[in-house]
């Protein structure tokens, strides 16, 4: 079926987190919301219809899930990434961060020290702290053309500190890079050259824009799959946030038994989750082709009207997720007044650069899983409120 993603689906009210707590967060109800990461799109057909039918059975009892789940995600990452997974390597969280906790506690002490690539999705500071471990932070470059890992920091801090753990964002969230094979298999070197162990959280790998190719880090040797934590859910790619599924991929049995003796409970996520999870990856593909497509469009007219309507902030195409990362320095103006002038003046809630840590000052996530109108209707009070400035 043709999906709609130009609709305008009332959010308000359904105790949306995106849409329901503006008062809260951004002190006024009346900013467009363009900050958490979910989509303001319908989710694809097939996970509406097979909801409803569960939803008319009349109990909610305990559920674990089904082999044709575990069918439903080995055949899309088989398909997709070439990974051929064993069914028991999965092992189902409720939610991604979730899952980071419970792996951070599984494979990591009390005061040790873990890497991660700042500027990075805020949970992963929380998490080590809140844990009471250190976050070693191996800042990224930013160059001519993106992005990019620096080498020698990584080395030296792997080489120093007797890191147990490194915390991978691939495609990374906010930058919108999408690793190349190089760059992946000389930092899983590095990880195995020093003992340490990847969390690759690869969430945002299925929002795939202009042809990129995502490579699951487990698939670069048999070596690196055995020292590789994956973290994945349908979440993102299908908008199913709500339903607090997800899972990791852990292919080693010694280090999947540790990190079940931390998770609590058995299998975790609920059987809605499993009941979305597995039409979505069984007949979910025609949507994300979909989507993808006017993703794409979407990434391209906010690029566009920046260039053309605000040159003072620049932007450049990510390579996967619906998350723009743009850059505000030129404006020159500090975190609060930055805050003030887009919060409002401009009305909108967006996610502040700072909050994803050292490099983030001065730029701001914007969120273009929504229809194109919304995008347009950003780059208006933006343009009025920077004239007004
Ligand atoms: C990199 C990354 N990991 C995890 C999550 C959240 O996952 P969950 O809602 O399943 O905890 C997000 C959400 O934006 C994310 O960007």
């Amino acid at each position: 079926m043709t999906y709609d993603f130009d609709r305008i689906i009332e959010r308000q009210g359904t105790n949306s987190t995106k849409w329901d707590r503006c008062t809260a967060l951004f002190g006024r109800e009346d900013v467009l919301p363009m900050w958490v990461a979910d989509m303001d799109f319908a989710c694809p057909e097939p996970v509406l219809r097979a909801i409803k039918e569960r939803t008319d059975h009349p109990t909610y009892g305990y559920s674990f899930p089904p082999a044709s789940l575990y069918e439903s995600i080995m055949a899309w990452y088989q398909e997709r990434y070439g990974w051929k997974l064993n069914e028991e390597w999965i092992l189902f969280t409720a939610g991604v961060v979730n899952a980071l906790y419970t792996a951070v506690e599984a494979f990591s002490e009390v005061g040790d020290q873990i890497i991660i690539q700042s500027p990075v999705y805020p949970p992963f500071f929380s998490t080590i702290r809140n844990l009471g471990r250190h976050v070693l932070n191996n800042q990224l470059l930013e160059g001519e053309n993106g992005y990019r890992m620096d080498w020698d920091d990584l080395e030296k801090k792997l080489s120093g500190h007797n890191v147990p753990l490194m915390i991978l964002c691939s495609p990374h969230n906010p930058v919108g890079r999408v690793w190349s094979k190089e760059e992946l298999s000389r930092l899983a070197q590095l990880c195995l050259d020093h003992n340490c162990l990847l969390i690759s959280d690869e969430i945002h790998c299925d929002l795939l824009l202009w042809d990129n190719q995502h490579i699951a880090t487990s698939t670069l040797s048999s070596e690196v799959e055995e020292r590789t934590i994956t973290l994945g859910a349908a979440s993102k790619t299908f908008n199913l946030a709500g339903l607090a599924t997800s899972y990791v991929i852990i292919p080693d049995d010694e280090l999947r038994k540790r990190f079940v003796r931390w998770r609590a409970g058995d299998n975790q996520g609920n059987m809605f989750g499993y009941i979305a999870m597995e039409a979505a990856y069984s007949q979910g593909g025609d949507y994300l082709k979909q989507l993808m497509s006017y993703l794409e469009g979407n990434m391209r007219f906010f690029a566009d009207s920046l260039a053309e309507r605000l040159p003072q902030l620049r932007m450049s195409l990510p390579d996967a997720t619906y998350l723009a990362w743009v850059d505000m320095r030129e404006l020159g103006l500090s975190a609060r007044q930055l805050t003030q002038l887009l919060c409002n003046e401009a009305r909108l809630g967006l996610n502040a650069g700072e909050m994803f840590g050292p490099g983030g000052e001065g730029f701001q996530r914007f969120n273009l899983g929504c229809p194109r109108r919304v995008i347009a209707e950003a780059v208006s009070r933006l343009e009025g409120a920077l004239q007004r400035f």
